[in-house]
């Protein structure tokens, strides 16, 4: 018996339905790695669980050990900089590539029904996957997570009338110790990972209900729509993709490998705190606002991207063609490059 006729026997799938499921037709823009950005979080989500497993090999999450046990990695055990290094860059690559990925789909107006409940799963992936990059952060317990850890727990604390009960439980009491520790790593290694997959899972089968939206350019409004298959050709097109954005990885992670601070030190406070690039804007607005306004704004902010295909809505019907959504876009997004540029070269 031959292996294929083996593998059949023993491994029996139904071919027709594989080549039916497989057989999606996607429209000609996904050529163009701009358009299919969506992957590349979904890959480097990947990376950071198999990455993220050999650190747990060696990681102990302990206050008294945790710093100690980082730089054993860092600095005695085999490639343990790389993994270490693969895994922060691949974290960092993730939320560049779903900003980009959220900018695309904003501007194009990808969100608009029957894609809106879709839109509202990404800001949730949006939100987690911002809280499995500071907790993994705050794992290091080196001075500036720890700090980081005041300090977000603090904000958490400010939110009105839940605040306190959220800060509590993040904190596992009033104050930052063994029991935060235990928490954010249970949250970074567990929890968040396995929303992460069930989230990831949902958007990708709604993507394939609905199909990517159909966008027409420039030049093609009266042309037939075209497409190509799935397999191979978008398969190809992705596995390019991949090898890149790989390759990517390991040089940016040669070129800069991960650093390891001062140990925390909760009596001493650093002069100047500083988080992960990806919350300078809400860092920034913070130092500027007093404590309430600074948790409030981000909270309305998120209100609004999670809403936002209806507020759109709303828009259009209130300002017929006057394209309000997308100048609203457009300005918040520049406030966010300024807040982010304020906070890089302001103290
Ligand atoms: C880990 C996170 C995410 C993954 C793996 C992911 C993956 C994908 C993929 C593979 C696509 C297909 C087209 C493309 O690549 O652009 C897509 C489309 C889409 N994504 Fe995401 N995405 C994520 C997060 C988000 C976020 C944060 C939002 C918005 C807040 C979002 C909203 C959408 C929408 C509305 C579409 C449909 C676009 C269309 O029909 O043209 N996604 N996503």
């Amino acid at each position: 018996m031959g292996f294929a006729t083996w593998l059949k026997q023993s491994f029996p799938v139904d071919q027709e339905a594989l080549i039916k499921l497989t057989a999606e037709p996607i429209p000609n823009h996904l050529k163009r790695w701009w358009w299919a950005l969506g992957g590349t979080p979904l890959y480097m989500f990947v990376v950071q669980v198999i990455t993220g497993i050999m650190l747990i090999f060696y990681y102990v999450p302990e206050t008294d050990k945790a710093y100690e046990s980082i730089a054993y990695i860092t600095y005695s055990s085999d490639f343990g900089w790389l993994i270490r290094s693969i895994h922060r860059w691949s974290s960092n690559i993730m939320i560049a590539a779903l900003l980009l990925h959220m900018m695309r789909v904003f501007f194009t107006r990808a969100y608009q029904p029957p894609r809106d409940i879709n839109w509202m799963f990404g800001v949730v992936l949006f939100l987690l996957t911002l809280m499995f990059g500071f907790t993994g952060y705050s794992l290091v317990y080196e001075q500036m997570s720890y700090w980081a850890m005041q300090v977000g727990t603090g904000i958490a604390g400010a939110t009105p009338i839940v605040g306190h009960w959220i800060a509590d439980f993040m904190r596992g009491g009033s104050e930052i110790g063994q029991n935060t520790l235990t928490r954010f790593y249970l949250f970074h290694v567990v929890l968040l990972p396995v929303l992460i997959a069930i989230a990831i899972g949902v958007h990708v089968y709604l993507i394939r209900a609905h199909g990517v939206t159909e966008l027409k350019f420039k030049g093609e409004e009266d042309q037939e729509k075209k497409t190509f298959p799935l397999w191979p050709d978008h398969v190809f097109t992705e596995l390019i993709m991949v090898t890149i954005i790989m390759i990517l990885l390991i040089v940016l992670s040669l070129l800069f490998p991960v650093q390891l601070g001062e140990p925390a030190n909760p009596n001493v406070t650093p002069l100047h705190i500083k988080p992960e690039w990806y919350f300078y804007p809400v860092f920034r607005w913070l130092k500027i606002t007093n404590l309430l306004v600074g948790v409030l704004g981000p909270m309305v902010f998120l209100l609004i991207l999670f809403f936002w295909p209806f507020i759109d809505k709303f828009l259009d019907k209130l300002f017929p063609g006057k394209e309000v959504g997308l100048w609203i876009g457009v300005i918040g997004m520049l406030l966010i490059c300024a807040f982010t540029v304020w906070e890089i070269f302001g103290h």
